[in-house]
């Protein structure tokens, strides 16, 4: 496994494998990799000659009360992880070589972030689709993969490529849970064992929503009061939002009759969780 923390040698190893007509998968992380993360690694092997991840925990998608701080960095573990799993090479950049020239230059995508995250994380997305547009300059792979677990990331990024016209196909991959349910995240590592019990509610709340839809209901005034119902019984959370919107532009729904996530954020102790699940366009009766 080759490991760059330069630009310029991790793109020439890159480029000479691209001229050797080898395709190129690319998985870019923050780091504190788990089995969500894994679960891409075997994707872009699955469909690439040679698999690129990323490790950059990158300050400019946390706000200023975020926890950029104090976000794991167990690079041993994450070094181990990526060995086992069979990736190729490993680019792991400072800070310093990403933003060497400052950061004047940013992308914002519109529209797609004016819900669900958007409005709480003021600048996220455009730190996201930033790092992203630049870790796809200096890894010019042929495919990308990003996981359902962050659906809106996932969506900015789609039409970030589809704007730009950049080179590149975005794979989207399921969420991976633990047995229990709960949505594998680097984050859970902030969880207290009773934190970690009280956080299960999350998808409680989600896959009975999805299972309300899928029996009929539709109203989405009532799926959603029922589901701050769930969350709320299980402990002292702060909700963020729990929507219903649709899959594609992420507006808000009031009605489930297209294809749809439901997707939520909340607060448990110090910790901003976020979960989502897609529900199928729903055969109207009759
Ligand atoms: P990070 O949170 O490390 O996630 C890296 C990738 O792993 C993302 O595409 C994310 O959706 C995916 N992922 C995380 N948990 C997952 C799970 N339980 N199941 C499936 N996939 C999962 O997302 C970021 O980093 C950053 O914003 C980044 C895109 C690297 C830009 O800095």
């Amino acid at each position: 496994m080759q490991r760059f923390q330069d630009i310029s040698p991790c793109r020439d190893a890159v480029l000479e494998a691209r001229q050797r007509r080898l395709t190129i998968g690319l998985v870019p992380t923050m780091g504190a990799l788990h089995a969500g993360h894994a679960s891409l690694i075997m994707a872009s092997r699955q469909r690439c000659d040679r698999t690129v991840v990323t490790i950059f925990v990158n300050p400019t998608q946390f706000g200023p009360n975020e926890d950029y701080l104090r976000y794991p960095k167990p690079i041993d573990a994450d070094l181990a992880l990526c060995q086992a799993e069979g990736v190729d090479m490993v680019f792991q950049p400072s800070a310093d070589a990403m933003y060497s020239t400052g950061s004047p230059t940013s992308i914002h995508v519109g529209e797609l972030t004016s819900t669900l995250c958007g409005p709480h994380r003021p600048g996220h997305f455009d730190g996201v689709a930033t790092v992203v547009a630049k870790l796809f300059n200096i890894v010019p792979a042929h495919v990308a993969f990003f996981g359902e677990k962050d659906y809106q990331q996932l969506m900015v990024v789609r039409r970030m490529v589809r704007d730009l016209n950049m080179p590149i196909e975005i794979v989207g991959c399921p969420t991976v849970r633990d047995p229990d349910g709960l949505a594998m995240s680097s984050r859970n590592a902030y969880l207290c064992p009773g934190d970690r019990r009280q956080a299960l509610s999350l998808s409680r709340a989600l896959f009975a929503a999805r299972d309300a839809i899928g029996s009929g209901r539709r109203d989405v005034a009532a799926i959603v009061s029922q589901m701050h119902r769930t969350i709320l019984d299980a402990g002292p959370a702060s909700i963020d939002y729990v929507e219903i919107v649709d899959a594609l532009t992420l507006q808000p729904l009031s009605t489930v009759d297209r294809p749809a996530r439901i997707c939520l954020a909340v607060w448990i102790g110090s910790c901003r969780l976020i979960d989502n699940v897609g529900v199928d366009a729903p055969v109207s009766p009759g």
